[in-house]
């Protein structure tokens, strides 16, 4: 059975991984860096690459072991060289080499972004069909039409916050602890979405960009005024339903634009209860299958990056030891590198 060894260092989250070829996920190990940055209530991109190369070794380890195997057991290594901070990147590329050259093995490079569309393909058999992918994260937040694996336009993008970003800020208003996503995911389960009147930026523009830059200030002036209005958790509540409505109206209408009727959503934001509910509902009634990444494989995690790596080691990928961390790559036809072997 070939096992790929993932390796993921893209922003303040050191990952390993090991996934076999029929994308069965023997581990997936995830060190956050929470407490590190949570005092600058943002990722320090210095202090985020000193955490990577303190742990590295240690997460690799714990992935090998929690998957039951060593590394003679490895068929290849995979590593995200192409997204995230330059420094974080590079620790990872640092290691997937060393461990490549030092055993002997493949070395194959991804793409971060690319990663996170094969999270959803790799988990739904149904998404080796045509579909719009909407990729929603802190580092990144695009509508991608993904034709097949290695095939990809971006048809929207965020212009600038993306949706990510827009709920650590809106938890930093609210005091809570950065990453706030999942904490103001939690607030505003108790909360009421109609108490705070807030704009849906660009919804109705006609394109398939996204901004939600325009949404912070009005959150923020809510916030230091709260007791006027509403609660913390209403605030929340309304900020979310606001995000998650432009999130669904341009996702649907990429589909739509295109004649595809299947969506998937990757990223930490598809861990979001309101977005997979209510775009999952919204997408019913419009006939749109909608296929959510798994929770665990939404936020930043190698078993994406193996996983991607398994599919590309499938078409007839080579490895490539001449790779170097290129962390603004762009996202476009990369089939030309994976080409089916005949
Ligand atoms: O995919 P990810 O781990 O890193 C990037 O590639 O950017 O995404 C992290 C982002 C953070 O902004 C975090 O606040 C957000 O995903 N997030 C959430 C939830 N869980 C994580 N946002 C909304 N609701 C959640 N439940
Ligand atoms: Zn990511």
């Amino acid at each position: 059975m070939r096992l790929v060894l993932g390796i993921e260092t893209a922003c303040d989250d050191t990952a390993a991984a090991v996934v076999d070829e029929n994308m069965n996920v023997l581990s997936n190990s995830v060190w956050g860096q929470k407490q590190t940055h949570a005092a600058f209530r943002g990722v320090v991109p210095e202090l985020a690459a000193r955490r990577h190369a303190e742990v590295v070794f240690r997460v690799i380890n714990e992935a090998l072991s929690k998957a039951n195997v060593s590394f003679d057991d490895i068929s290849a290594v995979a590593v995200n060289n192409q997204h995230g901070l330059v420094r974080s990147v590079t620790v990872g590329v640092s290691a997937a080499r060393a461990l490549a050259f030092a055993r002997a093995l493949p070395l194959i490079p991804v793409h971060h972004v690319e990663a996170h569309i094969f999270s959803a393909i790799m988990s739904h058999e149904e998404l080796s069909q045509p579909h719009i992918c909407l990729a929603v994260a802190g580092g990144h937040n695009a509508l991608i039409l993904v034709r097949e694996v290695g095939n990809y336009e971006v048809v929207g993008k965020t212009l600038d916050d993306s949706a990510g970003e827009a709920f650590d800020k809106v938890g930093s208003y609210l005091g809570l602890p950065f990453p706030a996503g999942g904490e103001v995911d939690k607030l505003a389960r108790n909360g009421d979405a109609t108490a705070f009147n807030l704009p849906r930026p660009i919804i109705k523009d006609g394109s398939l960009d996204f901004s939600f830059s325009g949404l912070k200030t009005p959150v923020r002036k809510a916030a230091e005024n709260l007791e006027a209005h509403g609660s913390a958790a209403d605030l929340a509540a309304s900020f979310e339903r606001a995000v998650v409505e432009v999130l669904a109206y341009k996702t649907l209408s990429a589909a739509k634009q295109f004649g595809i009727s299947l969506v998937s959503v990757v990223g930490g934001v598809a861990r979001n209860t309101l977005l997979r509910t209510e775009l999952t509902r919204i997408g019913q009634d419009a006939g749109v299958v909608v296929k959510f990444a798994p929770p665990e494989l939404c936020t930043d995690n190698a078993a994406m990056v193996a996983g991607l790596a398994q599919h590309q080691i499938s078409c007839g990928a080579e490895s490539n030891f001449a790779i170097d961390a290129t962390p603004n790559a762009p996202l476009g036809r990369k089939s030309a590198l994976y080409r089916p072997q005949r």
